[in-house]
C-alpha cells in the first residue's frame, strides 16, 4: 500500500479495498497528464453499464468472441485435454465459460477474481446448470501470483482470459501477466485468450463512441464512484467523454475532458484542471495476429492455434506453455 493509502485508511476508517482505491486515485490525479486506472470502472453501476456496452450495435468484441467460441467449439475442445481444470483470470458474466462447458469435457472450473461476492453469485448460477461440475472459486488479484486449489493439482490446466482484457495492459504488463499465468498454471498448461484485432479505424472509433452514449456514462461513472466512495466533489456535468484511436501505439484511449477551468476537492487535497485538460482513463490495445503471437512467444508461451471471425474483427488464441 502507498503512503497515501495507509494514512487514509487510518483517518477515514476505510476498508482495505477502499483505501487502496483512495491511494491510487490521489497518486494518479497527481500525475501529468492526470489518469485513473480502468480497473476502477467496475463498481455495481459500472459493471451494469459494461453489460449494456456488450449489447450495443457498435461494440463488436463481445458478440464476435462469443461467435468464435461457438463456431470453433469443436476445434477448441479437440485441443483441450479431457478432464482439464479451466482457470479463468477474472470472473465476468458466465456466458463465455458456459459455451466452453457445453462443448468441452472439463473436470473443474476455477474462477479467479478480486470480488468474492461476485464469484459466489457466479458459482451459484453455474452450479444450477452444471450440477456435476466441480467449481473452486479463488478470491485473488489475478495480476499477482496466487495458489491454485489443491483439488485440481492432478488435473491438466487450461487458463482462460477472454474479452481482450489483456488490451488494458501496457505491452510490458501484458508480458508479465502472461509469464505469471505460465508460472501459476505450470508445465504442460494451455491458455485460451481472446484478443481484439487492429482494424478499420472508423469501426474502432464507433465501438468506443456509441450513439446511445453508454460508453460515455461508463467512463464518467468512475467520477461518480470517487464522489460516492471517497467523498469527492467532482461536478460530473463539467467533464466529457472522449475516445480516440492512437494509431502509432495501436490503442484506443479513453479520456475525461474538463469542460472548464475548475478545482476538485478530494480527501483534503485540491486538484486543479485547465479547460480542456484530460484525465486518461483507459487504454485498449489492439493486436495483429503476428504481434500477439510474438508477445506470447516472448512471454513463456508457444502459439498453438488461433481463430478469428470471418470479418477478422476479433481473435481467440490457444497457447501452450513453453519449456
Ligand atoms: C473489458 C477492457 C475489454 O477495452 O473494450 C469497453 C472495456 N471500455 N468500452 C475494452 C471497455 C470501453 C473493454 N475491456
Amino acid at each position: 500500500m502507498n503512503v497515501h493509502a495507509t494514512a487514509l485508511a487510518k483517518a477515514h476508517q476505510f476498508d482495505e479495498q477502499t483505501s487502496a482505491f483512495a491511494g491510487d486515485v490521489l497518486d494518479d490525479l497527481s500525475q501529468h497528464p492526470k489518469r485513473l486506472s480502468p480497473k476502477y470502472f467496475y463498481d455495481a453501476a459500472g459493471s451494469e453499464l459494461f453489460e449494456q456496452i456488450t449489447r450495443l450495435p457498435e461494440y463488436y468484441p463481445t458478440r464476435t468472441e462469443l461467435s468464435i467460441l461457438r463456431d470453433r467449439g469443436s476445434a477448441i475442445s479437440a485441443i483441450l485435454p479431457e478432464g482439464a481444470a479451466l482457470v479463468e483470470f477474472g470472473a465476468g458474466a458466465t456466458t463465455k465459460v458456459r459455451l466452453l462447458l457445453e462443448q468441452c469435457a472439463l473436470g473443474a472450473y476455477v474462477p479467479v477474481d478480486i470480488s468474492g461476492d461476485f464469484l459466489k453469485a457466479q458459482a451459484d448460477a453455474l452450479r444450477r446448470d452444471f450440477p456435476a461440475l466441480a467449481i473452486y472459486p479463488v478470491t485473488a488479484d489475478f495480476t499477482a501470483p496466487f495458489a491454485l486449489p489443491d483439488a485440481i493439482a492432478r488435473m491438466p490446466k487450461v487458463g482462460f482470459f477472454p474479452g481482450s482484457t489483456l488490451g488494458n495492459f501496457e505491452p510490458h504488463e501484458a508480458c508479465s501477466f502472461l509469464r505469471s499465468a505460465r508460472d501459476i498454471l505450470g508445465q504442460d498448461a494451455l491458455m485460451l485468450i481472446g484478443v481484439d484485432l487492429e482494424k478499420d479505424e472508423r469501426a474502432l472509433y464507433e465501438a468506443y463512441n456509441d450513439k446511445a452514449g453508454v460508453t460515455a456514462r461508463f467512463n464518467l461513472n468512475v467520477l461518480h464512484r470517487i464522489n460516492r466512495e471517497l467523498g469527492g466533489n467532482f461536478d460530473i456535468s463539467a467533464f466529457t467523454h472522449r475516445a480516440i484511436y492512437n494509431r502509432d501505439r495501436h490503442r484506443i484511449e479513453m479520456h475525461l475532458i474538463s469542460r472548464k477551468a475548475q478545482t476538485v476537492r478530494l480527501l483534503g487535497q485540491n486538484f486543479s484542471f485547465r479547460a480542456g485538460e484530460t484525465i486518461h482513463t483507459e487504454n485498449s490495445y489492439k493486436y495483429s495476429l503476428e504481434r500477439f503471437a510474438a508477445l506470447a512467444r516472448g512471454s513463456g508461451w508457444t502459439p498453438r492455434e488461433s481463430w478469428t471471425d470471418g470479418a477478422g474483427m476479433f481473435s481467440v488464441h490457444a497457447l501452450a506453455a513453453s519449456d
